[in-house]
């Protein structure tokens, strides 16, 4: 039996499912039972039947299923697997922004640690955040950790966003020239880009839009040519799932170091060994996961 079929026997064995992140590597897309964004994992977390989760992402995002669906094992193969931009913002960091403005919402980005979260009156993941935003009825909210998340956010919004000053080193990478340099190549093409990635990027963008966002909008339309300005794991989904179509990286491929690190046979070891389990320290729990429900209302 190859590395695969072993995966795919202990998954049955187990009861297990695997959920995939967009920009994991390929042989790790092709063996998800789910592939999609943070948003569209986190329903699939919280909605599964399944007794083991495998969660093939970063550990905020395995971390988001335990809290949504705390009974069931969850599992991160690599536990180093982490996001720089999580760690960019602490708790006791949002207590102290909270006391000095009393009268704010919290909003945090689902790329954050879970004591961040149960700090937050809601949470959003860059499919929703505008939405998420939008129907806060107070004028001030406290956005973090994404300061260029935030400030696209506060685009639509007549009120005043306070950003944590962090952000994503991979979109960050992303520089306004070389994306006008693609663009003179590819004159035809569609810019997609992420909102994590600088203003001056998406100044230049046809579509700000999350990963699976970016799936949606490429099979819907007639355009054949994109850019793409997201982690290169994307692209290999969107070309496997659109064969007709051109998709290149806008200016030189961006990698996400800790996204990579995930190999089939860190797969195989999880599901075998049952490592490495999500365990979230007492108290954390019940407050996280209101404002993880909360965000789940919105799309
Ligand atoms: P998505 O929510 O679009 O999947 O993005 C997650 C992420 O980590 C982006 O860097
Ligand atoms: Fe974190 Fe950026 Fe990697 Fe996403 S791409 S996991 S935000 S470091």
């Amino acid at each position: 039996m190859n590395i695969v079929e072993e995966i795919t026997k202990l998954k049955k064995e187990k009861n297990a499912i695997v959920l995939v992140h967009n920009y994991q590597r390929s042989e790790i897309q092709d063996i998800a039972d789910s592939l999609g964004d943070s948003l569209g994992l986190a329903r699939e977390a919280a909605k599964t039947d399944a007794g083991i989760i495998v969660f093939c992402g970063v550990r905020f995002m395995a971390e988001t299923a335990k809290i949504l669906s705390p009974k069931k094992m969850v599992l991160l193969p690599r536990k180093d697997a982490g996001c720089p931009m999580a760690d960019m913002i602490t708790a006791e960091d949002l207590r102290k922004l909270k006391e000095k403005h009393t009268d704010a919402k919290v909003v945090s980005y689902l790329n954050t640690n879970a004591d961040v979260k149960a700090e937050s009156d809601i949470c959003c993941t860059s499919a929703n955040a505008i939405n998420v935003v939008r129907n806060i009825k107070e004028k001030k909210i406290i956005f973090t950790p994404d300061k260029n998340l935030a400030a696209y956010c506060q685009r639509f919004v007549d009120k005043e966003i306070i950003p944590w000053n962090g952000y994503c080193y991979v979109h960050e990478k992303i520089r306004k020239e070389e994306v006008r340099l693609a663009k003179e190549r590819f004159p035809d093409a569609l810019l997609l880009v992420h909102p994590e990635c600088n203003p001056s990027v998406i100044d230049l963008a046809d579509e700000v839009l999350s990963t699976s966002g970016m799936l949606n909008f490429a099979k819907k339309t007639d355009k054949k040519i994109f850019l793409i300005g997201t982690e290169e794991g994307l692209i290999y989904r969107l070309k496997k799932e659109n064969p007709g179509k051109e998709f290149y990286a806008a200016g030189t491929a961006k990698m996400c170091r800790n996204m990579k690190l995930t190999a089939l046979n860190d797969v195989y070891f999880s599901l075998k060994e049952e490592r490495y389990a999500i365990e979230l320290p007492e108290g954390i729990n019940e407050s996280a996961q209101k404002a993880l429900e909360a965000m789940l209302e919105y799309v």
